[in-house]
């Protein structure tokens, strides 16, 4: 149902598909959204996803996870800190309330941006990559990720557990943006990346919460916002 501002009330979402987020945000059935504290109001422009419908969605992925790895004894989590620690713990809990495979957690560091927010128009970003994990060749591997930009991270840290000889490699990403310009190398990279599971498309702003950061701050945060982006280039 419409109302005269043009807000979908009443909007249903089905969480077993992956979910296009509107640009405004996803609101939720009764239209409303978070209420959001007002020191961080001038950091932010607006919820882009409310807590409810990360976990729901969370959850349904995580019965997806466990309807393909029924048969597996265990499932090594690979985690791309700092960002995807918070969906990781997440997931990892509900694969357990699923029934799924006993899964193992591994973290490896990424830096991708620095404390920066992203230049425009980047066409190619130094990933480093801290602290690989060791033994996990012979197991089933799940990859975590927070969110696909342009592809880099990804990109690597599968190459690198490719080349460690891992077995069975799955890509789990909680958001992928869909890019306005992709580069010419973004565009590359991003049809070379099978992503497996994927929470929510969204567009293509700047954003945070829920272990994701601006410029290491707004991780905290239980729901995903979309940032005031001056705010951190001006701090900068
Ligand atoms: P990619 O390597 O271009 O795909 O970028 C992915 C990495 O950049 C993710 O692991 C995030 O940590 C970070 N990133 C991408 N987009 C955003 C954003 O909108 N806000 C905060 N971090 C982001
Ligand atoms: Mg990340």
């Amino acid at each position: 149902m419409l109302i005269p501002d043009g807000r979908i009330m009443k909007q249903r979402i089905i969480y077993e598909n992956v979910i296009k987020v509107p640009p405004n945000g996803l609101v939720l059935p009764d239209g409303t959204t978070e209420v959001v504290s007002s020191n961080i109001k001038d950091r932010i422009r607006h919820v882009l996803i409310p807590e409810q419908c990360i976990r729901k969605r969370v959850s349904a992925l995580a019965r997806q996870v466990c309807r393909d790895y029924a048969e597996a004894k265990g499932l090594d989590l690979v985690v791309i800190l700092k960002g995807a620690l918070v969906f990781a713990s997440d997931l990892g809990r509900e694969i357990y309330r699923h029934n799924g495979p006993e899964v193992r957690y591994h973290l490896i560091r990424s830096h991708a941006y620095g404390r920066q927010i992203k230049e425009a128009g980047e066409t190619e970003r130094e990933v480093k990559i801290e602290s690989m994990p060791g033994d996990i060749t012979a197991n089933d591997v799940l990859l975590l990720e927070d969110i696909v930009d342009q592809g880099f991270t990804l990109s690597k840290i599968k190459q690198r557990l490719i080349e460690q000889g891992v077995s069975s490699l799955r890509i789990c990403t909680l958001l992928n943006k869909t890019l306005d310009r992709p580069s010419a190398e973004a565009k590359r990279l991003r049809t070379g990346l099978i992503l497996d599971y994927v929470g929510f498309e969204i567009p293509d702003k700047w954003i945070a919460g829920y272990g994701i950061d601006a410029g290491e701050d707004l991780r905290y945060l239980p729901f995903i916002v979309a940032v005031q982006e001056d705010y951190y280039l001006n701090k900068s």
